[in-house]
This record gives C-alpha cells, structure tokens and sequence, in this order.
C-alpha cells in the first residue's frame, strides 16, 4: 500500500514538474528568453577550421569570449584565429590537436590550461562522415567516426569538467545529429557515432542535475544537413536537395544556441 502510495506521489511530481516544463517552453517561445553573457567566458571549440566550429567561433568573437581553437587542420584553423581577431576577438589561441588521439587531447588540454586558463564553455563540435554503405564501409574508417564524433567528447569532459565543477561554472556543448536521433541510408557509422555523442552528454547532464552541480549547464545540439561542405552531393527523400540543406550561419547551429548569441543572421 505505502509503495502504492509512494509510487502515486512521484508520478504527480513528474506530471507536474513536465507540465511545467511545457508551459515554460511555451511562454519563452513567445517572449524573448534572456540570454547568456559570454563576455570573458574561455571558449573552447573543436573542430574550429572550417564549417560550424568557424562560424561559432566568429559569433563568440562578436560576443567577446576568449577562444580557444581546435582542429587537426593547423592552416584552416590559423584562418579561422585570424578571422576571429578581424572580428573583434583580443584572447585568440589556436591549437593543433587531433582529438581522435587521447594523449593528444590530454596533452593539448594541459597546455591550454597552463597558457589561457580553465574552460568554460566546452563545444564538442569536430566531426567526420564516411557516407558508405555500412558493409562497404572499411573497419578503419568506422572506429574513426567513433574516435572523432564520440571517443573524443570522453576525453574533452574529462580534460575540462572537474575544473567546472571546482568553480561550479561551465557549459557543455554536444554537436550531435539530427542522424543522433534517427537511422540515416547509408550512415550507419556516422548515426551510431552521433548517437553515442548524445547519450553521453545527456548522461553527463543527468549526473550533473542528480549531483545538483548547478552551475554546469548542457546544450545538445541536433542539425539537420547544413551546407558546410560535409555532406556536399547527399540527397534526401523529404525535401529539395537544394533547399533542403540548412544555411549553416542561419538555421543550423547559431539557430539552435539562441541562448549564446544575440543576433541571428538572415542569408
Ligand atoms: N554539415 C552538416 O550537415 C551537419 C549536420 C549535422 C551535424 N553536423 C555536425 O556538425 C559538426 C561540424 O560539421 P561541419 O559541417 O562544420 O563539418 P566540416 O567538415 O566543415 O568541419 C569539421 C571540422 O572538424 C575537423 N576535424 C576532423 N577530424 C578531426 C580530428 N580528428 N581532430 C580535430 N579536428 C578534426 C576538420 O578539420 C574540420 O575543420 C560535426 O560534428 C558534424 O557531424 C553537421
């Protein structure tokens, strides 16, 4: 009886906590939600050299972050530091690092921790695709996709969290997939790999609320096809090629991080 009783009660917490939540989403879908300073926040992006992660960067320099730049690419990611300092950046710092490789990660990290300080806010945003069939697809290529879009968001939070907690400051940003939610023909890797990336951070999330470390905060983010160059000659069944491909400065990621940035940019 007293577990009947007990079982009851949760049951109303969680209806009333979700009606909440509902009424919440649908009173800041009217009014304009308040949003995040990031002035003089350590931003560590991966994946800066090209596509979103230099668009994020460009738009975190507008706002006045300190950057710091991540991508196995070292000259497209010195493109993207100058362009962030033409952009108003004064603290830009770029790192070559591949962050399939955990000693890699760790020892980057320990580097940027030396010369520019604890993060703040941490974007898991470096990605790859194969886009094969999943038995044409070789062994290599897959446990890469998973070395990059997942392994690599272990290393990172364990890099820079413990930080944020001691400072009970932080925010981490997860670049998954809308194929982090779906099966995608011809994705299988990519999608499993995207998966894993927001389940973990989903997790991490839940241990963070459960632990009632408030002061880390969680964005996962799952982008439709944007047109970065990734998946440059992909179709889909449901729209227009042409205009089915998100224009990443508008719809895709800058859209979906409403709360970090305070223009949105029309094409
Ligand atoms: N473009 C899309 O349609 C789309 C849709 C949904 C999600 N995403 C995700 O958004 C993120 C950014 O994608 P994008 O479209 O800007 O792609 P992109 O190819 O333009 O950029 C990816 C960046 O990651 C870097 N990178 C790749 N492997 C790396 C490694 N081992 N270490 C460090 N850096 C590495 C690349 O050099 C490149 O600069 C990815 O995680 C991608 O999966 C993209």
């Amino acid at each position: 009886m007293s577990f009947n009783l007990q079982s009851s009660k949760k049951l109303f917490i969680f209806l009333g906590k979700s009606l909440f939540s509902l009424l919440e989403a649908m009173i800041f879908a009217l009014l304009p939600k308040p949003r995040k300073n990031v002035a003089g926040e350590i931003v560590l992006i991966t994946g800066a050299g090209s596509g979103l992660g230099r668009l994020l960067a460009l738009q975190f320099a507008r706002l006045g972050s300190v950057l710091v730049l991540w991508d196995i690419n070292k000259e497209g990611n010195e493109e993207t530091c100058k362009m962030a300092r033409e952009a108003g950046a004064t603290r830009v710092h770029a790192y070559t690092c591949d962050c399939s490789q955990k000693e890699g990660v760790y020892r980057v990290a320990d580097q940027v921790k030396k010369e520019v300080g604890d993060v703040s806010i941490l974007i898991n945003n470096a990605g790859i695709v194969t886009g094969k069939k999943f038995l044409d697809c070789p062994d290599e290529l897959m446990e890469k996709s998973f070395d990059v879009n997942f392994k690599a968001h272990l290393w990172t939070y364990k890099a820079f969290l413990p930080a944020m907690i001691a400072n009970d400051h932080g925010h981490l940003v997860c670049i998954s997939s809308s194929a982090g939610l779906s099966g995608v023909n011809g994705l299988a890797d990519y999608c499993a790999s995207k998966f894993a990336a927001f389940g973990f951070a989903e997790s991490v999330f839940v241990e963070t609320f459960v632990q009632k470390q408030k002061g880390i905060k969680t964005t996962i983010v799952c982008p439709f096809f944007i047109k970065t160059g990734m998946f440059e000659g992909c179709t889909t069944g449901f729209l227009p090629l042409k205009t089915g491909l998100l224009i990443a400065d508008y719809l895709g990621i800058l859209h979906a991080m409403d709360g970090f940035v305070d223009q949105k940019k029309k094409l």
